[in-house]
């Protein structure tokens, strides 16, 4: 049986910049990620996708259309042709209240890039998207977390967390690395999500935490899996009613695309 951890010194609540301070900067941009960093988020969330020859990126979506200025599938891409495409101006055409000139033109930082932006100091909360179109994708992280030795020996150490919403590809990960700590995600939508023990000991077995939608768990769901010896962390919790709705709630941590309010949230407690 594998150790089981909770890496890092445990903050009581951890604050995850989503997708960078994504809700001040343009989402998976090096500007976005420094002002996560800045507004004392504990984590930086990174979405991956791959490129055509195989690079791992910054991106939420399957498709660069509604973060840049080009059209089409990431993974048919090469990184020299996503390199081109403008990242930072449909930030500005959106919210131009938030509109910031140097925004235009940003890139699309590949996955080693943040980290050599932000270095080992720094903590990475990564999420493996769309397992299923990018064969490889688990090795090839496995293999950049190890060359920054962001897994390092000892997993309290540890300076990474991976999430996905597929099993399978979290399963492999942990095959393919039995320390670095892992996320089962979840999303449920109408009615309240419900788990089982049973699952939980399942997820258990491969798994730390669970990330799941705030506006689909409750109070119960959240006691159940912290009882279970998981982490709990919901998402996107972009509100301050809502952010001390989930800490009442006993979670351990959440993702926001405001860390600067959840910061301010935390000093009430
Ligand atoms: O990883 C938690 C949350 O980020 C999942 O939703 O769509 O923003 O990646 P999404
Ligand atoms: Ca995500």
């Amino acid at each position: 049986e594998d150790e089981k951890v909770i890496p890092t010194e445990p903050t009581p609540i951890w604050n995850v910049a989503h997708r960078g301070a994504s809700g001040h900067a343009p989402e998976h941009t090096l500007e976005g990620y420094r002002m996560g960093g800045t507004m004392l988020g504990d984590f930086i969330e990174v979405d991956l996708q791959m490129t055509k020859d195989g690079v791992l990126v910054a991106m939420h979506d399957e498709r660069v259309d509604r973060t840049t200025n080009g059209t089409g599938l990431v993974k048919d891409f090469t990184l020299k042709e996503l390199k081109k495409l403008d990242a930072g101006s449909w930030f500005n055409d959106l919210y131009p209240e938030k509109a910031q000139p140097h925004y235009v033109g940003l890139t699309i930082p590949t996955l080693e890039e943040v980290i050599e932006e932000f270095g080992t100091d720094e903590r990475y909360y990564i999420e493996i998207k769309e397992p299923g179109i990018y064969p490889g994708m688990e090795k090839e992280l496995i293999r950049i977390l190890e060359k920054y030795k962001l897994i390092g020996k000892d997993p309290k150490e540890s300076h990474v967390l991976v999430q996905s919403f597929s099993p399978e590809s979290l399963q492999k990960l942990h095959e393919l690395n039995s320390i670095v700590p892992l996320v089962q995600l979840f999303t449920y939508y109408g009615d309240i999500g419900t788990i089982t023990e049973e699952e939980l000991r399942e997820i258990d077995k491969y798994a730390i935490g669970i990330g799941a939608n705030h506006n689909g768990i409750d109070e119960k769901y959240v006691r159940q899996v912290v009882d279970a010896g998981l982490m709990m962390h919901p998402y996107t919790v972009n509100t301050k009613e809502d952010m001390r709705k989930v800490i009442n709630w006993g979670v351990t941590g959440m993702f926001t695309n405001f860390p600067d309010l959840l910061r301010d949230v935390l000093k009430e407690y």
